[in-house]
Formats: C-alpha cells, structure tokens, sequence
C-alpha cells in the first residue's frame, strides 16, 4: 500500500482519485479538452458521431471508420417493443430521467453479451446506449402525450433523427447543425459528479448498464445536469419582470443560487457557455425568439457585476446558463432538457466507463472505497447502551 497523506476533503474538491485520458478542463484559464483536442476546434469542425468515437476510441476516425461507426449506431437505435410496452404503463407525471433511468436497465436486461466485459463487448454497449438514449427520450415524450413512439430515419444524423423522433416532422437542417454541436459541447466533462458515478459503481465490476443508470442518477440533480431546466424556469419566471437588477439582489440577499452560474472547477467563463450564447442569439433570430438571449444576457451582466460586489469574483455562467434558452428555443420541452444533456454525456460516461474497466490510464482497476471520519456516538465514550425494546421509552 503506497503512503497516503491523510486528508479529509468534503465534496473531494482538487482531489485526485484518478487518471485519465479522456479530457481535462483547467478551470482557471477556462479550457477543455478532449483526448487532447481543444472544445472549440471540435466545435467548430467535428459532429457529435466523430466526437464520440474519439471519446471511446482515443483516435479520430478516417472516413471509413467513421461511416462504418455511423452505421454502427444507426443500427442500434431501435429501441426494443418490450421497453416502450414497460413504460407506457408508468404515470405520464414521471420525470424523463426516472423514466431513462429505468430504460437503461431495462436494456440491460435484453442483452445477450450482458456477461461478456471484453473491450468490445463493452464498446458495443457503449454503442447501443449512446444509439438508444435519444430514442427513449423521445419516445417517452410521446407515449406521455398520448402519441406512438416513432421508427429511427436511419438517413439522418444523431441529431437529426432525435429531432425526427420527438416532433415527428423532417428536422431544418441548420437546427440539426446547432443540436449537434450542443450535445458535442455536452459530451464530457472530466470527473464530473455523474462520470465518477458511473466509474465508482463499474469499478465494483458492474455492467456498464448499471454505471450508466447511476450517472443518470447523479445528473439528474439542480447542482447538476438538472440545472439547465432550472435556468429555464427562472427565465420563465423573469419575462415579464422589469427591475432584474432587485431580482438578482433578493435572490442573493436570501442566500438562494442564480441557477447556470458557478462552477466547482471554472473559475472563469465556461468555454461551452460563450459558444451557446453565440449559437442562442443567432438560433433566436432566426426563430423570432432572441428575446430569450437578450433576456440572458442582461442576467449573466447583473448577477456578475452583484457577484463581484459581494467578492465573489469567479461566479460566471456555465454550460446550463445559456443551453437552456438554445433548447427552448429548439422546442424542446423544459423537463427533456436535462435528458438532453445525458444523450450527450453518455459518450463522455461509456468512454470512462471502459477506461476504468480496463485501467487504460492508470495500469490497473482499483474498487472506489474512500473513507469518512465517524462523528456520531460511541457508546463507549458517550454512555449509550443497547437496551431491549419493551425496556425503551
Ligand atoms: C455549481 C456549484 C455547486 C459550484 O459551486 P462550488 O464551487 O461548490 O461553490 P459553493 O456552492 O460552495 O459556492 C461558493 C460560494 O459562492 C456562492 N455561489 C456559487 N454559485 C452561486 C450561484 N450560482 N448563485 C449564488 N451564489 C453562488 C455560494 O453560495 C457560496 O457562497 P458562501 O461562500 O457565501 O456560502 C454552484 O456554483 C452552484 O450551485 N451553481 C448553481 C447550480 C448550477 O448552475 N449547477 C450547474 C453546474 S455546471
């Protein structure tokens, strides 16, 4: 056992559980990479397919390789008949990610390679989740409105065809294009609360089924990927509002959060958050709807400029603070946009999934088990003493 400095850090803030070589953000000069590509030339260039199979593969594909990976996906997109049977019977009330949530384990059950933890056997699961995540979500939204879910068009992108199967109309190509770069821009995050779910629950040898259900778990949370859908409520709440400025100071005043800003890592802009303004004002005035951005904007200047009064100078908006107007104005309904974000992350988790698994950064799998410190009684110290029932009051 090597020596370890014993140290307590609550939330593990700057501490190191791992290697990786999948991406890397470096939160004070507001950079993200992933396998070694920075976020805006992959933003600018790559699509979500090439991207994901950078992520799993650590390489970027030739053009062979990256058809016969398109084809791959498009394949698995079909969601089994039994999936959507199971939950067309749930309450249409149910959150989209209780009901992903339990889809993915539901996938698990149907595959015939559950036991098999070969790399490829793990890559095509990776591929099957990442294929069917957005088939699920769409189709959910459409049973809960008393609608079928919808065949995959295997002629169109990811992107495409996730548009195709919510809204049932032929998606516009230059919405296509945006979606795409936002779920590219989603894809991964480093060890983030939902991936290191996802690498602490494989490390314990469990399918990638089950880590994958665990990052939807952790995703789903306000701190979370459940922001984005937050940020929207807020700027729901805010359109008819005049005096932003008092808003932003009642809302500090009484120690609550402005949702789609802060960060645990970024203490600058987040790279993600200046391509979504950029992608909300240009999507809104196309749409008629820049209103949202403008809205945004005046938001994230307040609540910076209010930030920086109060010494907080490293409070700038994230990823969630502007994907939320991009989805709204997208049509995507409030409560799917964090199932939007997991259809992307789930790159980012099935890549550091199979890291872990095979120990691709760090030589060797290692069973995730911090410790804590105990503070509560102890019956010898404090004289508690274990009486029977009948004898407690
Ligand atoms: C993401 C988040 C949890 C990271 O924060 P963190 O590094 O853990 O820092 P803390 O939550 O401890 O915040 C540090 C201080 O800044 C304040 N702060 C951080 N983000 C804030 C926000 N969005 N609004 C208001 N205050 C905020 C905290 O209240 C805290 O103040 P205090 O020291 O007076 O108690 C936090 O910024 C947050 O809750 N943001 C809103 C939710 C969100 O957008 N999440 C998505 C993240 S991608």
């Amino acid at each position: 056992m090597p020596d370890v400095a014993k140290v307590k850090n609550v939330g593990l803030r700057g501490v190191t559980v791992a290697d990786t070589k999948i991406s890397h953000v470096d939160g004070e000069n507001g950079i993200l990479i992933y396998r070694g590509f920075q976020i805006e030339d992959l933003a600018r260039s790559s699509s979500f397919e090439e991207t994901a199979y950078l992520l799993l593969y650590d390489a970027l594909p030739n053009g062979p390789q990256l058809e016969e990976f398109k084809g791959r996906l498009a394949r698995a997109r079909r969601v089994p008949a039994f999936i959507f049977e199971s939950i067309r019977k749930l309450p249409e009330k149910a959150h989209p990610m209780d009901i992903l949530q339990a889809s993915i384990s539901l996938i698990a059950t149907d595959d015939p390679d559950l036991e098999s933890e070969t790399r490829e056997a793990n890559i095509a699961k990776g591929i099957k989740l990442i294929a069917r995540m957005p088939a699920l979500v769409a189709g959910w939204d459409r049973i809960r409105k008393g609608r079928e879910p919808l065949p995959p068009d295997n002629t169109l992108s990811h992107a495409g065809n996730f548009l195709w199967q919510l809204t049932g109309e032929q998606p516009d190509a230059e919405l296509t294009r945006d979606l795409d770069t936002a779920l590219l821009l989603h894809a991964d995050h480093s060890f983030n609360a939902s991936t290191f779910a996802c690498r602490e629950v494989v490390s314990t040898r469990a399918h990638m089924y089950a880590g994958v259900a665990a990052g939807v778990g952790a995703l789903s949370g306000s701190l979370h990927g459940g922001a984005n859908a937050q940020v929207m409520k807020m700027l729901l709440g805010l359109r008819e509002v005049e005096d932003i400025a008092g808003w932003v100071k009642t809302q500090l005043d009484s120690g609550q959060k402005i949702m789609g800003m802060g960060h645990a890592v970024y203490k600058t802009t987040d790279p993600r958050a200046r391509f979504l303004k950029d992608m909300c004002f240009t999507l809104g005035r196309k749409f008629g709807q820049e209103h949202w951005c403008r809205l945004s904007g005046q938001i994230e200047e307040i609540a910076v400029a209010e930030f920086v009064k109060r010494g907080k100078t490293s409070i700038k908006p994230n990823v969630d603070f502007y994907s939320a107007p991009v989805y709204h104005i997208m049509g995507i309904p409030l409560d799917l946009m964090t199932p939007v974000f997991a259809i992307a992350r789930v790159a980012g988790w099935t890549a550091h999934i199979i890291e872990e698994k095979f120990g691709d950064a760090q030589g060797k799998p290692a069973l995730y088990r911090p410790s804590s410190e105990y503070v509560g009684n102890y019956c010898g110290k404090t004289g508690c003493m274990y009486t029977p029932i009948e004898a407690r009051q």
